[in-house]
C-alpha cells in the first residue's frame, strides 16, 4: 500500500531561482525561506556554492545562509560541485550539502564540465570531508529518464550512479527528471532499478513538470515505495543547462495530492500558497500551481 507519511524537500529557492532571469534580492530569498519553514517545511535547499559565472543567481548564497535563523528540526541545504564549494559551505556554517551527478555523459559535461566518472571521483573526498565535519550529504542524479541532449537514458545507468553515490555515503539519492519528459511507466522501471542498488527509503523523486507528468510520476513512485519528493513552491524552477525545461512540480500541488491520498506531509497548505504568492508577486507573474490559483481565487 501507499505510505502514511512523506517528506517534502523544498527546492524552489535553489532550483527555482537559479533559473530566473532577474537576480532575486537576498532579503527576499531569506523572507521566502522563512515563510516556507513557517508553513512546516523542514528540508529546504537555500542556494548553491557553484561558479558565479555559471549561475549568477546563486552568487549570494553565503549571505542567504548567514541571514537564516536557527530553527529546531529545520535543515537548510546547499549544492556543492567540488571541494571549493564544500569549503564555502563549511565556512558559512551549513549543516547539510548536496552533490550532483548525472546519468547522461552529455549533461554531466554541460552542467559540471566533467564526465560522470570524473564527477564521482571528485565527490568522494568532498563527501568524506563533509562527513568528518558532521555535515549530511545528499546526492542527486540528473537525467534519470531523459537527457536534453541525447534522449532516452537507460534505467541501469541511473541505478549505477545512484548506487555509487549511496556507497560513497550520501544519505539520500534524489532522482531528477531534469527535462520532465518521463512518464509513470518509465518512472516505475527507473525507481525499481535504483531500488536494487539503494534502499527505496533512501530514494527521492525530483520531477520537473515540463510535460505535466510530475504528479503522475510521483504517484508511480509512491507505488514503488518512495517516501521523499522534491518540489518548488509556486512551481518555480527549471535548469539553466536543460533548454526549455520548466520548473519543478509545485509544492502546493504535491501537498494537495498527498491530502487526497491521506498521506501526511506536515505542511500547512494555505501558508504555502501565501509563500508562493509572495515570490510570484515579486517576480510579477502568477504562481505556476493549479492549487495556488484555486485557493487564491477563493
Ligand atoms: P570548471 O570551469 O570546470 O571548474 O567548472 P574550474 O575548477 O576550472 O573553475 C572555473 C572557475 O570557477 C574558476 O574561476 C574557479 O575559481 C571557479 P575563474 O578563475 O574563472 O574566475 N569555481 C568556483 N567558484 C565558486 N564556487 C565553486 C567553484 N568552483 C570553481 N564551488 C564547476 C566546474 C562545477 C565549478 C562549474 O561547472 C559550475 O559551477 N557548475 C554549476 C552547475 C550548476 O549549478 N547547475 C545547476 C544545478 S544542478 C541542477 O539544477 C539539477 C538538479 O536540480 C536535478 C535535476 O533536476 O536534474 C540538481
Ligand atoms: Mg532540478
Amino acid at each position: 500500500g501507499l505510505p502514511k507519511r512523506v517528506k517534502i524537500v523544498e527546492v524552489g529557492v535553489r532550483d527555482g531561482l537559479q533559473n530566473e532571469k532577474v537576480q532575486v534580492a537576498t532579503a527576499v530569498k531569506i523572507a521566502l525561506i522563512n515563510r516556507l519553514t513557517n508553513a512546516g517545511i523542514q528540508s529546504i535547499e537555500v542556494g548553491s556554492f557553484v561558479s558565479p559565472k555559471w549561475v549568477p543567481q546563486m552568487a549570494d548564497t553565503a549571505e542567504v545562509v548567514r541571514g537564516l535563523p536557527v530553527k529546531p528540526g529545520v535543515a537548510y541545504s546547499v549544492l556543492v560541485p567540488n571541494m571549493r564549494g564544500l569549503e564555502q559551505a563549511l565556512e558559512t556554517g551549513c549543516r547539510e550539502v548536496a552533490v550532483f551527478a548525472a546519468a547522461s555523459e552529455a549533461f554531466s559535461q554541460k552542467n559540471i564540465n566533467c564526465s560522470i566518472a570524473e564527477s564521482l571521483a571528485r565527490f568522494g573526498p568532498v563527501i568524506e570531508a563533509a562527513q568528518k565535519a558532521g555535515v549530511n550529504v545528499r546526492g542527486y542524479v540528473s537525467c534519470v529518464m531523459n537527457c536534453p541532449f541525447t534522449g532516452d537514458v537507460p534505467a541501469e545507468k541511473v541505478a549505477e550512479v545512484a548506487g555509487a553515490l549511496y556507497a560513497m555515503g550520501c544519505y539520500e539519492i534524489s532522482l531528477g527528471d531534469t527535462t520532465g519528459a518521463g512518464g509513470p511507466l518509465a518512472t516505475r522501471r527507473m525507481i525499481d532499478a535504483c531500488a536494487r542498488q539503494v534502499p527505496v527509503t533512501a530514494l527521492a523523486g525530483h520531477f520537473h513538470d515540463t510535460y505535466g507528468m510530475a504528479l503522475a510520476n510521483i504517484y508511480a513512485s509512491l507505488e514503488s515505495g518512495v517516501t521523499a519528493f522534491d518540489s518548488s513552491v509556486a512551481g518555480l524552477g527549471g535548469c539553466p543547462y536543460s533548454p526549455g525545461a520548466t520548473g519543478n512540480v509545485a509544492t502546493e500541488d504535491v501537498v494537495y495530492l498527498m491530502q487526497q491520498l491521506r498521506i501526511e506531509t506536515g505542511l500547512d497548505l494555505p501558508l504555502l500558497v501565501e509563500a508562493g504568492n509572495y515570490i510570484s508577486t515579486y517576480l510579477e507573474r502568477p504562481a505556476n500551481s493549479r492549487i495556488a490559483k484555486v485557493l487564491s481565487a477563493k
